[in-house]
């Protein structure tokens, strides 16, 4: 475990022809976190594991693989052989969650779940700890730029809730619309874990940019 709260920029923001300066200027990450889009899943593409498996070889922090793609069950554990430190499939495109995420923690990485922003959290809170992380998605999956969502914000009460309940150490982790505006709310509401595209990538300075989104979150977290 790294710093708490953490801060994991989006290379979704990022310059991809450039990508090796790109992860150089987020050292102060925690994580960076790699969205893979198979246009299927989601209305939109961006990469696969050949671009991964390179950004894995480049980045000074560890990766935070979030799958926005269909047929997680097939795809999922070749992100984690590469040496993802996490790899995060969609609850609403696996078959059999449980036994995915054991498959990819016996290989060696954190294993996440992401819901969307509709999608009911109540059938995760007797499996919580077969994840490591939990991903409540705060847009609808597909793109970056786009508004955060409170309404997404019970939803994520309820699971930090549970988790308290049950002695859980799972990392509950919010992405999309994540800025100095917005992510006091998510702190408040129980994430420790926080995604940052457009507001890391965006800033004239993205280490002080993730600095001063952690101290923000910091001083909303209970
Ligand atoms: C959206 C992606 C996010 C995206 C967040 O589907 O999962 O990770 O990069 O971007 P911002 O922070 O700009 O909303
Ligand atoms: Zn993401």
């Amino acid at each position: 475990m790294r710093v708490v709260p953490r801060i994991n920029p989006s290379i979704l923001a990022a310059d991809f022809v450039n990508m090796q300066s790109e992860l150089a200027r987020i050292a102060s990450a925690d994580f960076v976190h790699v969205d893979v889009m198979d246009n299927h899943f989601v209305p939109n593409l961006t990469f696969g594991p050949q671009m991964v498996e390179r950004i894995q070889a480049t980045s000074p922090v560890p990766l935070d693989v979030h799958l926005m793609i269909d047929d997680p069950e097939r795809w999922a554990p070749g992100y984690a052989e590469l040496g993802a430190a996490s790899v995060t499939f969609h609850l609403e495109a696996s078959a059999e969650p449980v036994t995915l995420a054991r498959r990819l923690r016996a290989i060696g990485a954190r294993a996440g779940v992401a819901v969307k922003p509709a999608t009911p959290v109540g059938g995760l809170f007797d499996v919580l700890d077969e994840f490591d992380q939990i991903l409540v998605m705060t847009v609808e999956p597909g793109f970056g730029g786009q508004g955060f969502m409170p309404e997404t914000m019970p939803k994520l009460r309820l699971l930090a809730d549970e988790a308290a309940r049950r002695g859980s150490q799972v990392w509950l982790q919010v992405d999309g619309g994540i800025s100095e505006s917005t992510i006091g709310q998510a702190a408040e509401a129980g994430a420790d874990t926080f995604v940052a595209g457009s507001a890391v990538y965006g800033a004239a300075d993205p280490d002080a940019a993730i600095a001063a989104l952690r101290s923000t979150a910091a001083r909303h977290t209970h």
